[in-house]
């Protein structure tokens, strides 16, 4: 194991698999996807909890929540197929799902070995492993298929009572080094006042485009943009998918310090093919700087896999809300998960 630090980035933790490492993930991401084709079905799905909860030594040492303030832990080193894998599809729609069941099953064993990987039924079709590609016509609209445009920091599916403890971002190509932003919230530095504005329910957060239309949500509740964990500060935030200008000027002028804040305390992270984040959602929002994409299947191309993490505290209050009716798809029901698995 090393843990090192970029030069690109300041606070990141950033872990080099080793050789055993790198090789028993792929060979277990290649012998599921040749026994099951993908992670679509119960039996490959139970395969991969089995293998996960028996995974030891250097693997169950670095894939981990990120310790400390950070919030972000970077794999290094995942065996890629990058010709097997093909082109960067135009659209997440366009995947090859067959083709890129290898990376898939070694993203979810990670995965699954921190928490319970799940899926939204109302997003990609309710895939386990989500693509990140730039998509034709959303150049300039605010979701993870535009390029153009700066993605503003957000929690991942903050709108939500059930959004993910941790997600992962793997990198299967980034040529143009096209960086992630991540700003963690214990970093920044805020007045006492706007902090008890800021913990207050005020506004609320709807469901970004991924999920559909942007009809008004009739039952929008106000959701506080930061809260307590026992082991400090947290975040929910998307300022895109918030209706904070039909706040008051106290919250409004409290929402822009928060904003200033996070850009000064925000660092690049450019992922390489072959990295994976671990990236703490309640402590750390993330983003994209913008960029020119060429369409040409050489764009850069992510993976991502929300992660439940049964053990991590969120508030009560939350558990009243509605969701917007987005539902979540999980990798097995926990009532199935075999002895010794993470929920
Ligand atoms: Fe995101």
């Amino acid at each position: 194991m090393t843990a090192v630090l970029d030069s690109e980035i300041s606070a990141v933790e950033i872990c080099e698999l080793g050789p055993n490492s790198r090789n028993l993930l792929y060979e277990l991401g290649r012998i599921l996807a040749d026994a099951y084709g993908g992670p679509a079905g119960p039996r490959c799905r139970h395969a991969i909890a089995e293998l996960a909860a028996g995974l030891t030594g250097e693997l169950a040492d670095l894939v981990a929540l990120p310790a400390g303030d950070a919030g972000v832990r970077v794999l290094r080193g995942l065996r890629l197929d990058s010709a097997e894998l093909g082109r960067t599809p135009p659209s997440w729609a366009a995947v090859n799902d067959r083709t890129g069941a290898p990376i898939d099953l070694q993203m979810l064993l990670l995965a699954t070995m921190i928490g319970s990987p799940f899926g939204w039924c109302g997003q990609q079709e309710g895939r386990l492993v989500n693509n990140v590609v730039p998509a034709r016509g959303y150049e300039r609209i605010q979701t993870g298929a535009s390029s153009e445009i700066v993605l503003s920091p957000h929690t991942e599916d903050a709108f939500h009572p059930l959004r993910a403890h941790a997600f992962l971002l793997g990198c299967v190509r980034n040529p143009d080094r096209v960086a992630t932003t991540i700003a963690s919230i214990r970093r920044v530095q805020l007045s006492a006042a706007t902090r008890q504005i800021l913990l207050r329910p005020t506004v609320p957060i709807l469901p970004d485009l991924t999920y559909g239309d942007l009809e008004r949500w009739p039952a929008a509740k106000p959701v506080p943009v930061l809260w307590e964990r026992p082991d400090g500060l947290c975040i929910r935030y998307d300022p895109d998918y918030t209706p904070w200008r039909d706040a008051g000027p106290q919250f409004r002028a409290a929402y822009a310090e928060l904003g200033a804040e996070l850009a000064r305390v925000a660092d690049l992270l450019v992922l390489e093919p072959g990295d994976v984040a671990i990236i703490d959602n309640d402590v750390v929002v993330h983003g994209r700087v913008p960029f020119t994409a060429r369409f040409d299947g050489t764009d850069r191309w992510l993976k991502r896999v929300n992660i439940a993490v049964a053990e991590r505290f969120r508030p009560a209050r939350e558990r009243t809300e509605r969701g917007y009716g987005q539902r979540v798809t999980r990798l097995l029901p926990p009532a199935q998960l075999p002895a010794g698995a993470r929920r």
